[in-house]
């Protein structure tokens, strides 16, 4: 008992960031935000916005410079030309999106009707389909190009996932989303929270892992490793894969709702994307 209360984070949030007691959403967050305000006391709340490179110097001076030539510029353009050309019937995405581009504020975010957490992509395949088009695949290709402007266009909106009181089921989604974060996968037996919470600052072979805290405030990300742009749950997918576990699908319920869940933590953070990382 007396080592739980000489370790730097409380007990409670010893024993939610081990997944073992259960937290509401807004618990959650600031448990997040305290446990790496703890964890890391010289990086401000909105820094972690910048993955890695809040908490790892030379890393940041080499993300720096990249980011003078920013890689992802190619796609933000090639979305933007995606975003005004005419679907074969004349309409564009304006016609389903006629606030614009900057849009990324909205997603993820909890669907009544269809009783399903809908993400970006989702919305952008749904338009493409109302209008007769073939939706896009979402891990890799133009998808990416899309998300890349719209990314860019909603640069500072800020994080504000919302669990809608009026349906229980967005809470079990939330709830659904934060035990997959918890639950150790693959043959190497990791959790998501193993690596990006607990470990988070930690070196795995040459990378260091980046604070759970502000993950989804940069996505699409051109990635070197990649030599492109890649999604959200493009990422997921490797993270699974990288401890041997079998990927979900993307933007099926698995990934949904994590997402729900771990954009949730972010929230009150701005968006920043397009990113770039190593
Ligand atoms: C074995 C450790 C490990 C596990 C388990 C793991 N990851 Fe990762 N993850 C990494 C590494 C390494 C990177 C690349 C360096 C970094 O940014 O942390 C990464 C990167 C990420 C990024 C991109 C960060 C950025 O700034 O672009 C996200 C998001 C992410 N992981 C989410 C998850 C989720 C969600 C899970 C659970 C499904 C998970 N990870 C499980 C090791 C892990």
């Amino acid at each position: 008992m007396k080592k739980i209360l000489l370790m730097s984070v409380s007990m409670l949030t010893a024993l939610v960031i081990s997944g073992a007691v259960m937290a509401s959403p807004e618990e959650d967050r600031a448990i997040f935000q305290k446990y790496f305000k703890e964890r890391f006391p010289a990086v401000p709340t909105e820094e972690f916005a910048n993955g890695v490179y809040s908490i790892d110097p030379v890393g940041r001076e080499n993300w720096e410079a990249i980011e003078e030539f920013p890689p992802y510029e190619t796609f933000i353009d090639a979305g933007q030309e995606m975003w005004e050309k005419p679907f074969a019937n004349g309409k564009t995405y304006k016609d389903c999106f006629p606030d614009g581009p900057a849009i990324a504020g909205k997603y993820p975010h909890w669907d009544k009707k269809k009783g399903s957490v809908i993400t970006l992509p989702m919305a952008l395949n749904a338009c493409l389909k109302a209008n007769g088009e073939k939706p896009l695949k979402y891990k890799k290709g133009p998808i990416n190009n899309i998300l890349s402007y719209i990314a860019y266009e909603s640069r500072g909106q800020v994080t504000n996932v919302v669990i809608p009181k009026d349906d229980p089921r967005a809470m079990e989604a939330y709830e659904m989303g934060k035990k997959f974060y918890f639950t150790k996968r693959g043959q190497l037996n990791f959790s998501c929270a193993n690596c990006h919470l607990q470990n988070a600052g930690m070196r795995l072979r040459t990378e260091i892992l980046s604070p759970a805290l502000g993950h989804t405030t940069h996505f699409p990300v051109y990635r070197s490793k990649w030599g492109t742009v890649g999604s959200l749950h493009r990422r997921f997918t490797g993270c699974n894969k990288q401890v041997r576990a079998k990927p979900f699908k993307a933007h099926g319920e698995e990934y949904r709702n994590l997402e729900y869940f771990l954009t949730y933590q972010s929230n009150g953070l701005e968006l920043n994307g397009p990113g770039a990382r190593k």
